[in-house]
């Protein structure tokens, strides 16, 4: 519960709610999710979902959050989502976290294929997903209504035998 007042800094921002399925949220509604989040997890055998802080590794700060969804647990599918401080934002560590959290899926919980979705109107996260070498499968146009406008959203997945193959420069 120590991190309620860093995650409430990004999660209360327009910024990083507007293309998610929530609204910029208030510091109680943090402390929800935080507890939601700290109860989530590793101990458990089938857990639902996992959020995973993203500190800094020299002042500990916790700068982004990124969650592994586990959808299907027979055909082994997972879903991630980030949500990262804008203050920390364009020094490349999304790019660095996000695969540390593909290793625990792939490697840890053996998921086959790992899902990410976003509006096609949010260049910093289907940036980050090419980057990473997922691959765009999807383009659904108008599909639905999100926030009260026709929704663009783009799919991007990794199979663990192609993030196996990927050459990860030794990391
Ligand atoms: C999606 C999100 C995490 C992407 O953040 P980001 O800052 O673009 O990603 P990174 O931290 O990996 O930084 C990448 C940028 O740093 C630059 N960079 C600097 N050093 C770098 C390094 N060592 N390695 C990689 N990139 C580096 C890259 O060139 C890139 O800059 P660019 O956007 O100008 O091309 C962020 O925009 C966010 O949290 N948005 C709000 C929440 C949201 O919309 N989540 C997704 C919902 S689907």
């Amino acid at each position: 519960m120590a991190d309620v007042d860093a995650v409430h800094a990004y999660h209360g921002l327009e910024a990083v709610a507007c293309y998610q399925d929530w609204e910029p949220r208030s510091r109680v509604e943090v402390a929800t999710e935080v507890a939601k989040w700290a109860d989530g997890g590793w101990d458990r055998q089938a857990p639902e979902a996992i959020v995973f802080a993203v500190t800094l590794r020299d002042t500990g700060a916790l700068i982004g959050d990124i969650v592994l969804l586990f959808r299907d647990r027979d055909a082994r599918q997972g879903e991630i989502g980030f949500s990262f401080n804008p203050s920390h934002g364009g020094k490349g560590y999304a790019t660095e976290a996000v695969p540390a959290v593909f290793s625990v899926g792939f490697g840890h919980f053996n998921l086959h294929r790992i899902l990410g979705r976003c509006d096609a109107r949010n260049r910093p996260s289907w940036q980050l997903m090419q980057r990473l070498g997922m691959r765009r499968e999807a383009h659904f146009r108008e599909h639905a209504l999100f926030k009260g406008v026709w929704d663009e959203e783009f799919h991007y997945a990794m199979l663990a035998r192609e993030w196996a193959e990927m050459d990860r420069g030794g990391s």
